[in-house]
């Protein structure tokens, strides 16, 4: 595969804990598209316990500093808006608020959104769903970094009826993030209820060890036709605010 859409990335400089200057933004780009990445969404994270709100109000001129830079650096990749929206009272208790400061992927309806680490949070259908009635088509990030989510599988059912979609992280199957968390991310796979795989890479490092042997080991355990899907389809459709039942 040679044009990867990549729906997760924290690539804007001096933001969150992804690249801590301009230099290593461009070196996070460049190897990004050395893997075959055509198309990222910047995801910075939307987390008001880590100090990190990279909201609607400040994306253009992010984007615009992005966009120099890559430029600059001579990469043709295609960068879209994003961000990582962190389940939390200031991001998600009012949803009128979120309408306001969360940022769609490109000129989409669809947000990705980052469940608690410590547990469930209290009515998380049924807040999804609320969030939905707000006008916003939901994407989960990583979920396999989430027992609570990842071995309730009456759970995904139900908010996959609802229209949510998930998202596994190339970096877990590849073995990055520890041996539990692959198999999680096998066994999220094995459900078919997976629709993006993405890098979530925050260094020009991680793409070797994330999206490279994220994807040797995707080639093992997929066919030919559901890795397509799962990494360029799926977050094609997203990107063109595709319905649900598409992604
Ligand atoms: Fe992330």
């Amino acid at each position: 595969m040679s044009t990867l859409v990549d729906l997760h990335c924290h690539v804007h400089p001096g933001v969150d804990d992804g690249p801590p200057d301009e230099a290593e933004s461009a070196a996070l780009l460049r190897a990004l598209a050395d893997a075959g990445v055509s198309r990222l969404a910047a995801t910075s994270h939307v987390r008001p316990d880590h100090g990190w709100m990279n909201t609607l109000e400040g994306e253009p001129a992010r984007a615009q500093r992005l966009e120099r830079i890559r430029a600059d650096a001579g990469v043709a990749i295609d960068v879209v808006r994003g961000a990582e929206h962190y389940w939390h009272e200031v991001v998600l208790g009012d949803l009128d608020r979120f309408a306001a400061l969360a940022v769609p992927y490109g000129g989409s309806r669809w947000v990705l959104i980052e469940t608690p680490y410590l547990g469930p949070p209290p009515q998380l259908a049924e807040r999804l769903f609320a969030v939905h009635r707000k006008g916003f088509r939901v994407l989960l990030a990583h979920v396999e970094r989430f027992p609570y989510l990842e071995g309730d599988r009456a759970l995904l059912d139900r908010l996959h009826q609802m229209g949510v979609r998930f998202q596994v992280n190339l970096g877990s199957l590849s073995g990055g993030h520890g041996r539990p968390q692959q198999k999680a991310a096998e066994r999220m796979l094995k459900t078919g209820l997976v629709s993006v795989l993405a890098g979530d890479c925050h260094r020009a490092v991680d793409v070797e060890a994330y999206v490279v042997r994220g994807l040797a080991a995707a080639r093992a355990l997929l066919d030919e036709a559901t890795l397509k899907r799962l990494c360029i389809e799926g977050p094609s459709a997203i990107l063109d605010d595709a319905p649900a039942e598409r992604v």
